[in-house]
C-alpha cells in the first residue's frame, strides 16, 4: 500500500487510532472508575457501620420498638443495622458513631436473660469509648424497686466510659404512650423526618370467654382455672407456642396484663391457666379477679396476642427440651409440649412442682397419655407438701445435676416458666451449679436458656 510509506500519513493515521481508541475506551474506563468507588465506599461503609440499634428484651416491648426505630431511621435514608445487645462486642462500642439503646429491666433492677452475659462481660470493664454518640430508651415498672435499674446502669457505664449521649434517657414506665411519644420525637429531630412510621400497638379485640374451670378444687394454693376463649368476629389468628396474649380489664384498660398461651391453633381457641390474686384487704387483682369470677361464660374479654419470641422454639424446635416450671407456669410449657407432640418430637423432659398431689396435679391425663405415646421421654412431678421436709424443682433438678449435663451435651434447650419469686431464681442456680455460671449464660445468649417468668 502507497500511504504505508508517508511517514507523515502514518503519523496521521496512528494518532486517528488512538483517539478512536481514547472515545472508545472513556466509558470503560469511566465505569471502572465508578466500580472502585463503590467498592471502596462499600469497605468503607463496612469498617465504619452506619447506626446501630442495640436492644435487651425479655417478653418483645423493647425488641418491638427496636423494630419501629430501625424503621424509622430507613425510612429517613439513614444506614442502620439492629443487634441484640449480647451480640455487641468491645470493639463495635468502639467504632460505632451513633447507637441507640433500648433496654428493660427485669428481676430486681437486672438486665433481661439474654443481655446478662453483656453486663457481666463488659460493663464490668473499663473501655474508651470517646468516639461513641448514644442514646437510652429504658423500659420498665415503677412497681418495682429499682425502676428502669439496667437501663439506667448501662447509661452510666456508657457516660464514664467517655460515650456522648445525644438526649437525657427517656424512662418508659408501664409502655407509657407519653414516654414512648417523646423517644419517637426524639428520633425524628436526629434522623431529620416527620414521616415516621405508626408506632400504635394492635388494638384489643373482644373475645368471648367461651369456657372457665377451676382446676386445683380444695387445694392450699389460690384458685387456678382453665380458661378458653374465642374471636368474637373473624378467624382464630396465628401465634406459636410460647407466645402470651394481654387482656385490658374494665377496672385498669390503662395496664395490660399478660398471660401465657397453653394452647396451640390447631386446638381452635387460646387456652389460659389463670391464678385468682387475692390483695391484703381480702380484695381481687384487677384481671385475674375479671376473668376468673366477674366475667360471665359467654362474655366478651378485651385480648390482643404478642409474639414472645425470646420464649418460642425458633432454632431450638430440632433439640431435645428440658421444660421446668411450677403453677401458672405449666401454661407456658403445655403449649410447648403440644407443639412438640404435634411435630413428632420426642425428647421432651417435664420438671414440674406444685403443693400437693391430690389436688394440684394439673393436667394429669394429658400428661399420662404424652408418657405412654413417647411424645414425654421424662416426667418429674415435685409435689412440696406431700412430705415432712418442702421439695422443690430445684431440689429435683439439683440432685439429677447428672441428667441435666447429659441432656444439654446432648444438645438440649432449657425453657423455665412459672414464678420469679422462689422457682425461677432456685432453678437458676441448681442450673449454674450443674452446669457452671459461664456455660449457663453461654446457653442463655445462645438462645438455648430461656425463660417466661414473673
Ligand atoms: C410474661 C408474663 C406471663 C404471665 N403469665 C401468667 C399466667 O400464665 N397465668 C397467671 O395467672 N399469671 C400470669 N402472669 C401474671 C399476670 O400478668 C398478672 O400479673 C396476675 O394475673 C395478677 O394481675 P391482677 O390484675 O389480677 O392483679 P393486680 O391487680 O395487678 O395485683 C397484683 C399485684 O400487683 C401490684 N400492683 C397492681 N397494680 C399496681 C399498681 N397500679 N401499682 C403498683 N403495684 C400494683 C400489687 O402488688 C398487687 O398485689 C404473667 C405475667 C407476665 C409478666
Ligand atoms: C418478672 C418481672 C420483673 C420485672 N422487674 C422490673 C424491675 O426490677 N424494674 C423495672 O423497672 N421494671 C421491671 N419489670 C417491668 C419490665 O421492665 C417492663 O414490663 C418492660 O416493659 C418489659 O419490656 P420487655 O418486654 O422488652 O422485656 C419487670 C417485669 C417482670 C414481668
Amino acid at each position: 500500500m502507497i500511504w504505508t510509506k508517508d511517514p507523515t500519513r502514518l503519523m496521521l493515521v496512528a494518532s486517528l487510532a488512538i483517539s478512536y481508541a481514547l472515545v472508545c475506551l472513556a466509558p470503560y474506563l469511566r465505569t471502572r472508575r465508578k466500580r472502585a468507588a463503590a467498592q471502596r465506599a462499600r469497605a468503607e461503609a463496612a469498617a465504619t457501620p452506619g447506626w446501630i440499634v442495640a436492644y435487651a428484651s425479655q417478653t418483645g416491648n423493647a425488641e418491638q420498638l427496636a423494630a419501629q426505630t430501625l424503621a424509622t431511621l430507613r425510612l429517613a435514608g439513614i444506614a442502620a443495622q439492629m443487634s441484640e445487645l449480647s451480640e455487641l462486642r468491645a470493639d463495635d462500642l468502639q467504632r460505632a458513631e451513633r447507637i441507640l439503646f433500648l433496654v428493660s429491666t427485669y428481676g430486681e433492677g437486672d438486665a433481661p436473660d439474654a443481655a446478662a452475659a453483656f453486663a457481666g462481660r463488659l460493663m464490668t470493664d473499663s473501655l474508651a469509648l470517646p468516639r461513641l454518640h448514644y442514646a437510652v430508651l429504658a423500659l420498665g415498672d415503677s412497681a418495682y424497686g429499682q425502676f428502669c435499674g439496667f437501663g439506667r446502669a448501662l447509661d452510666q457505664w456508657l457516660q464514664a466510659q467517655g460515650a456522648q449521649s445525644l438526649f437525657p434517657r427517656i424512662e418508659v414506665n408501664r409502655s407509657s404512650a407519653e414516654a414512648i411519644g417523646a423517644w419517637r420525637q426524639q428520633l425524628s429531630h436526629l434522623a431529620g423526618t416527620s414521616d415516621a412510621p405508626d408506632w400504635s400497638a394492635p388494638a384489643f379485640a373482644d373475645w368471648r370467654l367461651a369456657e372457665r374451670r377451676l382446676l386445683n378444687p380444695g387445694s392450699a394454693g389460690a384458685p387456678l382455672y382453665h380458661l378458653e376463649l374465642e374471636p368474637l368476629d373473624g378467624a382464630l389468628p396465628a401465634w406459636e407456642s410460647g407466645d402470651l396474649v394481654q387482656v385490658s380489664a374494665p377496672s385498669d384498660p390503662e395496664r395490660a396484663r399478660e398471660y401465657s398461651i397453653a394452647s396451640m391453633p390447631a386446638d381452635g381457641r387460646v387456652q389460659l391457666l389463670v391464678r385468682l390474686h387475692t390483695h391484703a384487704d381480702g380484695s381481687h387483682g384487677a384481671a385475674s379477679g375479671w376473668l376468673t369470677r366477674q366475667a360471665a361464660l359467654g362474655q366478651a374479654v378485651q385480648l390482643r396476642l404478642r409474639q414472645h419470641r425470646r420464649f418460642r422454639l425458633e432454632d431450638n424446635a430440632q433439640r431435645p427440651l428440658i421444660l421446668i416450671g411450677n403453677g401458672s407456669g405449666i401454661a407456658g410449657l403445655r403449649g410447648h409440649l403440644k407443639a412438640r407432640t404435634a411435630s413428632g418430637r420426642a425428647r421432651n423432659w417435664l420438671l414440674f412442682g406444685e403443693r400437693n398431689e391430690a389436688h394440684d396435679y394439673h393436667y394429669r391425663d394429658e400428661l399420662a397419655a404424652w408418657q405412654l405415646h413417647a411424645s414425654l421421654e421424662k416426667l418429674d412431678m415435685v409435689f412440696s407438701r406431700d412430705q415432712p421436709a418442702r421439695r422443690y424443682v430445684q431440689d429435683s433438678l439439683a440432685e439429677q445435676a447428672d441428667e441435666v449435663r447429659a441432656w444439654v451435651a446432648a444438645g438440649a434447650a432449657i425453657y423455665v416458666c412459672g414464678s420469679l419469686d422462689g422457682m425461677a431464681a432456685g432453678v437458676d442456680a441448681a442450673l449454674a451449679a450443674a452446669l457452671g455460671r459461664d456455660a449457663l449464660d453461654q446457653l442463655a445468649a445462645a438462645g438455648r436458656y430461656r425463660r417466661d417468668v414473673y
